[in-house]
């Protein structure tokens, strides 16, 4: 959560009566974390906002397989032999619309990594009753639509949409997309240790609240849309509503969704290599989200500056790798999921760990996660995985 925002129409205190120039009776509506403790926002409805109906969800999007194996969202495997893997999600055919095309790749008890090419609008409005969502726009710009307001996205931008926000994406015309989707199934924020003791964010911390974009709110908006796709527990119920449910007039809180572009991450180097917890920029339940950005590298004359090998013992880590020249590792490009699980060694590929002495700087793009927890590959990873990639380290 970042600061709080105050927008539009708000009575002067919690829970008194707000009512329009005609006299017409507003309607708060409470958006709570943590049950009634933790961060919230008040939003103001032209309407009752509860009185929505149920109807059936498929009727209104296809539903991708990857969801309905399970209550969860996916499905539980064996586990399978100890390897290093790389799935290409270069590979997966694009379509759909933003929900549609979601397809869930690696995921446990904490995190679902999703990838997405839509190429088409939401007709409908989705919330995520599951978890918070954090999208990185590998490739595509457009506009998120939430009922806090519009954000503009592009290319190298974490979208951040907390649970529970009625949201839709719309893409700009003809822009391919190629998202990469980090479920948060136990919430995600900034990392605690880059606050002061008044929440703000500290003057040594790899971001300022400056670096953040923020929902523009307009107003009460009527699209036409009444249809929203709740998702629990990994299953979707739609709900009808009898009229729009944009008829927000104003707003006040924390919770809201931001966009922070992974360009604005301050990176820091050291005279010898610094572990990717340096690089750390969000933290969630069992996970850290890292950030790599270009940077100049380590400066001690006999530095070796590319990642040294090594045996994270207690994490899975996941690599997806945007952009330049990823150093220590052959045959992974744009779009690439490396997934080096606990329990083996890794390192660079052959020849990187020497060639790297001497180097003053990187300008490879990617973002990183270290997960707690064993993560499971879904049907559809299985169907991108590049089979030589562990041999490819001899
Ligand atoms: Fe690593």
């Amino acid at each position: 959560m970042l600061e709080r925002m105050t927008v539009g129409d708000v009575p002067k205190k919690h829970h008194i009566a707000l009512r329009s120039a005609s006299g017409q009776l507003r309607h708060e509506h409470c958006i709570t974390r943590e049950g009634f403790e933790g961060p919230y926002t008040i939003v103001y409805h032209e309407r009752r906002p509860h009185t929505a109906q149920q109807v059936d969800a498929r009727a209104s999007f296809r539903v991708p397989s990857a969801f309905l194996a399970s209550p969860s969202g996916t499905r539980l495997r064996e586990p399978r032999p100890l390897r290093r893997r790389h799935y290409q999600s270069q590979k997966l055919e694009a379509g759909g619309t933003f929900l549609e095309s979601r397809r869930p790749m690696l995921f446990n008890k904490d995190i679902v990594l999703s990838i997405a090419k839509p190429s088409a609008a939401d007709p409908l409005y989705f919330v995520n009753g599951d978890g918070d969502d954090l999208h990185f726009v590998f490739q595509g710009s457009g506009t998120l639509r939430t009922i806090f307001g519009d954000l503009q996205y592009t290319r190298n931008d974490y979208v951040f949409v907390p649970r529970g926000t009625l949201h839709r994406f719309i893409p700009d015309h003809e822009s391919a997309h190629h998202l990469l989707t980090i479920e948060c199934l136990g919430g995600m924020d900034l990392l605690r240790q880059f606050r002061n003791s008044a929440g703000q964010l500290r003057m040594d911390a790899p971001y300022c609240h400056r670096d953040f974009k923020r929902p523009s709110f307009m107003g009460p908006l009527d699209e036409g849309i009444r249809h929203v796709v709740t998702k629990r527990q990994g299953r979707f119920d739609g709900f009808e509503h009898g009229d729009s449910p944009l008829d927000i007039v104003g707003w006040d809180g924390t919770v809201y969704p931001w966009i922070f572009p992974i360009l604005n991450f301050q990176p820091r180097v050291g005279l010898v290599h610094l572990p990717p917890t340096w690089h750390g920029t969000f933290a969630a339940r069992g996970a850290l989200i890292c950030s790599f950005v270009p940077r100049l590298v380590d400066f001690h004359p006999e530095s070796v500056t590319c990642p040294y090998p090594h045996s994270s013992l207690d994490v899975d880590e996941v690599l997806f790798y945007c952009d330049g020249n990823f150093t220590s590792r052959r045959g992974v490009g744009p779009g690439s999921i490396s997934h080096h699980p606990a329990g083996i060694a890794h390192g660079p590929h052959p020849g990187s760990y020497e060639k790297s002495i001497g180097a003053k700087s990187t300008d490879e793009l990617a973002v990183m996660l270290d997960c707690h927890e064993p993560l499971s590959p879904s049907d559809a990873a299985l169907t991108i995985e590049d089979p030589g990639y562990h041999e490819s380290f001899v």
